[in-house]
């Protein structure tokens, strides 16, 4: 595991970050954090008491005000963030040293907008049309929560898609139990966006996500991953094994399908065949099994259930009836999976 990230974390930087990607680069001023912040590692994120306030780059002129000014406007939204993870350690180190940053940790300093409130980028705003770049946005939180799941957020598909933290995160409130989501929970958060992927998750066969039981991040890391499809693992087989774990073998005997990938059978999203499959038994096994011989020599009129000579091939549950160990066998008479 630990060379698996070690060759991960070292791979990022090799990635090709995509043009469009550079105009989002994100610069850190160098006082910020300079004895803490870890470039890429995967320690916690530096603690509240070092916190200064975000660069506001539309007003490198402003000035930190300080908390009591932002709330003598703002009263209703400091009641919302109150009880919320970042107010509670924010207080504590303000408590501890006055000079801490709080609200303009994430907002930037802000006497230009207590002077014009309704000015434009006068403050960091975290909406797509605040007047604040999005990569001003993220490089704010990402003062304090670069590296370790967020190694590769620049060049990811979110973050070249224009996605700013705030699409999923809202931080002023406690919407969620954990993770501070912007919905109640983690894939209503996605289902924003990916609204026919969670209703996948509706289709008669499916794994436990509707019931709380798993969620899209046991197997995506929406910060960005090496892969295309944001698994958090190398490989589709791989996500699986996490939780199917006796699928992975090492078997006597191996069905290759299985071996190449999961997904040759299986919908991952949902399904209205029996077990997450693509297509039912035996029309599933003759997409690859169509060679004349046992396999193939019964789709005819009357070898169906009410033909005149029925075939179990065909009948109970098809070919698994006879191949019941599909995944693999190790039983040493096993090479047609049949035990
Ligand atoms: C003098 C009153 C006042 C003070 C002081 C003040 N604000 Fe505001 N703020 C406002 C008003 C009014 C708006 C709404 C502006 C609008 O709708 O155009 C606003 C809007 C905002 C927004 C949303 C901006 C957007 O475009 O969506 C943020 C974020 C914000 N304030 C943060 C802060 C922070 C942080 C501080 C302290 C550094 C602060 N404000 C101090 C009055 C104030
Ligand atoms: C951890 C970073 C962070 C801190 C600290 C923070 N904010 Fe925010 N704030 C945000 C984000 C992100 C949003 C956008 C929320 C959304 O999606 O609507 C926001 C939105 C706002 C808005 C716009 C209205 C709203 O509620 O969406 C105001 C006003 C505001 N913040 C004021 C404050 C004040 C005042 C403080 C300090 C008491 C503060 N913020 C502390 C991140 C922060
Ligand atoms: C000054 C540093 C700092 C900034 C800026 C900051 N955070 Fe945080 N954030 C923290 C720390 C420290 C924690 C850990 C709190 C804990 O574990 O109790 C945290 C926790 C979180 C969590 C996890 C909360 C949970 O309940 O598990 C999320 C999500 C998060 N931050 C998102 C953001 C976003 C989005 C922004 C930008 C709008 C942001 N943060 C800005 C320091 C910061
Ligand atoms: C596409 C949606 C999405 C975007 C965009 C996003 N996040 Fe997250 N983030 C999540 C989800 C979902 C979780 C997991 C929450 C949970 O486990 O309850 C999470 C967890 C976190 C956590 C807590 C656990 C951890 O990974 O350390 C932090 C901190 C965090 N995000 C910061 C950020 C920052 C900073 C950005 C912007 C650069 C960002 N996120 C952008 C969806 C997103
Ligand atoms: C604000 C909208 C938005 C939210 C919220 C969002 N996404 Fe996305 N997501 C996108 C966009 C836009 C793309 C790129 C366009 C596309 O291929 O659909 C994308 C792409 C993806 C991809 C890669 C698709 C591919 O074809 O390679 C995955 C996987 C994904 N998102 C997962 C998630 C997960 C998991 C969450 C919740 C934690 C989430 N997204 C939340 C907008 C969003
Ligand atoms: C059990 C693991 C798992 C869960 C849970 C999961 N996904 Fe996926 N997701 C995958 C795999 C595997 C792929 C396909 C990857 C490939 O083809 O390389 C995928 C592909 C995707 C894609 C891109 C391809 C497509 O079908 O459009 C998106 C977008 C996506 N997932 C979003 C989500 C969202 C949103 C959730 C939560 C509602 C979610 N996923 C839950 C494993 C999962
Ligand atoms: C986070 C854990 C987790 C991951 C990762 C995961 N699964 Fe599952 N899967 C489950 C759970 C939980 C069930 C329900 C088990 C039960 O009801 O006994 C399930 C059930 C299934 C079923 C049976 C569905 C049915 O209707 O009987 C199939 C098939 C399946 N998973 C395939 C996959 C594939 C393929 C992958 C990889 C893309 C995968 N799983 C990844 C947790 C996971
Ligand atoms: C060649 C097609 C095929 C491939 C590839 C395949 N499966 Fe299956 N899988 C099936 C069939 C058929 C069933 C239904 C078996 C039954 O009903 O007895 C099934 C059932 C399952 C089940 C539920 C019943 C059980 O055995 O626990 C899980 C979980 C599962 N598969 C996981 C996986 C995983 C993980 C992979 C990748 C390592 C995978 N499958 C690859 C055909 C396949
Ligand atoms: C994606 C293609 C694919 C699918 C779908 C598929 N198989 Fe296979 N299967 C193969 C390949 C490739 C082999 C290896 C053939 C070889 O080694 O000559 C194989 C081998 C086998 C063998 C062992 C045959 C031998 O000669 O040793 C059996 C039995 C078998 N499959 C049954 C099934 C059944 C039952 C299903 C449906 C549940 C199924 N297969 C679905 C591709 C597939
Ligand atoms: C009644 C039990 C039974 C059913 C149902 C059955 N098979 Fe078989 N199958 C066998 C037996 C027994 C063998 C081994 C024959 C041998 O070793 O010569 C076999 C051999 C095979 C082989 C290896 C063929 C070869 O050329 O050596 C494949 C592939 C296969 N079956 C696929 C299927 C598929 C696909 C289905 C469903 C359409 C299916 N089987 C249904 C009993 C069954």
């Amino acid at each position: 595991m630990l060379l698996a990230t070690a060759v991960l974390v070292s791979a990022a930087w090799l990635a090709p970050v995509k043009a469009d990607a550079s105009a989002q680069a994100v610069k850190l001023p160098e006082t910020r954090f300079a004895s803490t912040v870890s470039g890429h590692g995967f320690d916690a994120p530096p603690g509240f008491a070092d916190a200064v306030p975000a660069r506001n780059q539309a007003h490198p002129e402003a000035k930190a005000v300080g908390e009591q000014v932002c709330t003598a406007c703002h009263a209703k939204e400091n009641d919302n963030f109150a009880h919320t993870a970042h107010a509670l350690g924010m207080q504590v180190a303000l408590a501890a040293n006055p000079a801490t940053a709080t609200c303009e940790a994430c907002h930037g300093p802000g006497s230009v907008h207590a002077a014009n409130p309704t000015a434009k980028g006068s403050i960091i705003a975290f909406t797509h049309e605040g007047g604040t770049p999005v990569a001003n946005q993220t490089e704010s939180c990402l003062g304090c929560h670069s590296g370790g799941p967020r190694d590769v957020w620049l060049g990811s598909i979110h973050q070249r898609n224009d996605l700013s933290c705030s699409d999923c995160h809202n931080p002023m409130q406690k919407f969620s139990a954990e993770g501070l989501t912007a919905k109640q929970s983690v894939s209503e958060t996605c289902a924003t966006c990916h609204k026919d992927i969670r209703q996948q998750f509706n289709r008669r066969s499916h794994m436990p996500l509707p019931e709380g039981q798993i969620s899209c991040v046991d197997c995506h890391n929406p910060h960005g991953t090496l892969n295309a499809t944001l698994l958090k693992t190398d490989t589709v087989n791989e996500t699986c094994y996490q939780c199917h774990a006796e699928k992975r073998g090492p078997f006597l005997f191996e069905h290759a399908p299985v071996r190449e990938s999961c997904l040759n059978c299986h919908q991952v999203h949902g399904s209205n065949q029996h077990a997450l499959l693509v297509a039912p038994v035996p029309m599933l096994c003759q997409q690859c099994h169509s060679h004349t011989r046992h396999p193939n020599d019964l789709q005819t009129e009357l070898s169906l259930g009410n033909g005149m000579t029925p075939d179990e091939r065909l009948m109970g549950r098809g070919c698994i009836t006879c191949h019941a160990q599909v995944h693999g066998s190790n039983h040493p008479s096993g090479p047609r999976l049949h035990k």
